[in-house]
């Protein structure tokens, strides 16, 4: 079992839970708080299939004490062992509407406020996608950067898969989601710090340690670079990206939540655990002891 123990009410992190695969399932089964009054922020790909998505949401609903979920690029799939045939946009609303039966919150819904240990702060879950802005050096275009990964082998799924209907292709998508969530985030109350949680990092930094660097295009937009500083972040939450870890950028910290595939998290042994806290703000970790200088004559 993974269980957070200790004070009560925190807000946790968890994302990439990849629920097709029966191991994955095993350990979102044994999620479970620390206390009642646990929050649990699960940024994207959850699954594929809407009957799997239900499945694990259904669950986690039912264990904390609110569920905040932003889609990631796999829930956004059409796959075709889904009854569910919807794409893009419908498939999207489709999945929001899940959630409201659920009393799941995403990126639809009012932002909350976690009054919490660490609050009170303004959790804001966001549906951002990319737009092939993370190109490849020496590229200047989506095309161009587009070709440069083709021929490097380096094609994401989502290119057969994420339909962006009716927009007539997923950048165009991701910039109206761009548009009209820097409005909405411009509108929160200014005291107030924010969490932002979107399952593509905001920043490209995190980026540059991809075993396949072409893979970026899939992974963001230049768009987001300064969010965390403009929106007075407290925290980003991400996932997308299998590298679960702790990065800070102009101060603020960046959390990659992701469990992963099961090929990943068993080379890794899921030493960051599968619920990561993000309030209150955990202490930072010791400072490793130094290592004893060298005899030298
Ligand atoms: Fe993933
Ligand atoms: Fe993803």
């Amino acid at each position: 079992m993974t269980a957070v123990s200790g004070r009560a009410g925190r807000l946790l992190a968890t994302s990439d839970l990849h629920v097709a695969y029966e191991e994955n399932r095993r350990l979102v089964a044994d999620l479970r708080p620390g206390s009642d009054e646990d929050w649990l922020l699960v940024a994207g790909d959850v699954g594929e299939r809407v009957e799997d998505i239900h499945w694990a949401l259904e669950l986690l609903a039912g264990r904390f004490a609110q569920v905040v979920w932003a889609p990631g690029n796999h829930e956004l799939w059409t796959p075709t062992n889904d009854p569910v045939e919807l794409r893009g946009v419908q498939r999207y609303d489709h999945l929001v509407e899940l959630c409201r039966g659920l009393g799941v919150l995403t990126p639809e819904d009012p932002y909350p406020v976690w009054d919490g240990p660490g609050g009170p702060v303004t959790i804001a879950p966001l549906f951002l996608l990319y737009d092939y802005t993370f190109r490849p050096d020496g590229t200047t275009s989506r095309d161009e950067a587009l070709a440069v990964a083709r021929d490097a082998g380096v094609v994401c799924t989502d290119e057969f898969l994420l339909h962006p209907d009716p927009y007539p292709s997923r950048d165009l998508w991701s910039w109206a989601r761009i548009e009209e969530t820097e409005r909405r985030l411009a509108l929160c109350d200014p005291e107030l710090p924010t969490v932002l949680i979107n399952h593509w990092p905001l920043v490209r930094e995190p980026t540059r340690v991809l075993r396949y660097p072409e893979f970026a295009l899939w992974c963001g937009s230049e768009r987001t670079a300064d969010w965390h500083v403009r929106f007075r972040a407290a925290a980003v939450v991400y996932g997308h990206l299998h590298i679960p870890r702790t990065t800070w950028y102009d101060g603020v910290r960046f959390e990659e939540v992701s469990i992963g595939y099961p090929r990943e998290w068993k080379k890794h042994n899921l030493r960051r655990g599968t619920l990561r806290q993000i309030l209150p703000a955990p202490a930072p970790a010791p400072a490793p002891a130094p290592a004893p200088a060298p005899a030298s004559g």
